[in-house]
């Protein structure tokens, strides 16, 4: 069968089709729980900084994007998760942590037999299962438990990881909120260096909390602590959309195990802004 035909439609197609025809109540205030989309103005300085750098258009960035961002984000990555990242080769600029989810897929597969599972949280982003399926992998579903928000880890356990290549998780979770503890990182670290598989651990809502005084715990921050700072087989996904309110800018990085990085930019899915963001937290 044809790879492309096991795709599921996006699930707003879908919503949009069991909507059509019926007309909302005029005297009710609709909540719109569809695509996840920032509600306020992209801030001012990312507008500025856009605008202030529109002559680097007529140039090609370079697919490692600019040492000043890498730079700006291995700071950044320092400062938020008190990680150290050689910016060289441990982090590269992407466009948009969707199409890098995607990519970084089809790359970790590449090494592999089809048929294969790529694991993930259910329920999930939906970029996860089509990027297992045209990778020629099997999905295989880890259940979000209701007590913890969070995939059954010990499920994982029980399942024969030496056919399971990539993980990919989500902390802080779309769409249940909940955050990886340490704890539940030092199990996923385990089992993902006895079964060599690859974990793509998806942040992009990491910015995005209500304790300011208690951020959430990121895996390069994880690893950093438990004594993994090469972070082998790991590689954290982040982007400015949601915590910037710049979705339509399609801007983020990843970020961790330097051989997948090369790996990753070797086959140039992705080029660096032709500015510098300034990454900094917004008052
Ligand atoms: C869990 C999750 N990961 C990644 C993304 C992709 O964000 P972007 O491609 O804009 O960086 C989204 C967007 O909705 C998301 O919900």
């Amino acid at each position: 069968m044809n790879r492309l035909e096991l795709l599921q439609p996006y699930p707003f197609e879908r919503l949009r089709a069991l909507f059509s025809g019926t007309t909302p109540n005029e005297k009710l205030r609709p909540i719109n729980l569809s695509i996840g989309e920032p509600k306020h103005d992209t801030p001012a300085i990312v507008q500025q900084a856009l605008l202030e750098n529109l002559h680097g258009l007529s140039l090609y960035p370079a697919t490692k994007g600019l040492p000043g961002l890498r730079n700006t984000l291995a700071d950044w990555i320092k400062t938020r998760f008190k990680a150290e990242i050689n910016p060289e080769t441990q982090v590269l600029p992407v466009l948009g942590s969707r199409e890098a989810l995607f990519a970084f897929a089809q790359v970790v597969l590449d090494a592999h037999e089809p048929g294969g599972f790529v694991a993930f949280p259910n329920p999930f982003y939906q970029i996860y299962e089509g990027a297992a399926l045209l990778g020629g992998a099997q999905p295989l579903y880890l259940n979000i438990q209701a007590e913890t928000g969070l995939p059954d880890l010990s499920e994982l356990a029980k399942q024969d990881l030496s056919r399971v290549h990539l993980l990919y998780v989500c902390s802080p979770n779309n769409p249940t909120g909940a955050v990886f503890t340490q704890s539940n990182w030092q199990t996923l670290f385990d089992l993902a260096e006895k079964h060599h598989f690859v974990i793509a651990s998806d942040e992009c809502y990491s910015e995005i909390y209500l304790d300011e005084d208690n951020p959430p715990l990121g895996a390069l921050q994880a690893a950093s602590q438990l004594g993994r700072p090469d972070f082998k087989n790991l590689l954290v996904f982040s982007s400015l959309s949601k915590r910037s309110n710049a979705p339509g800018l399609r801007s983020g990085f990843v970020a961790g195990d330097a051989d997948w990085i090369a790996k990753f930019c070797a086959t140039a899915p992705t080029t660096a802004r032709p500015c510098l963001l300034p990454f900094k937290k917004q008052a």
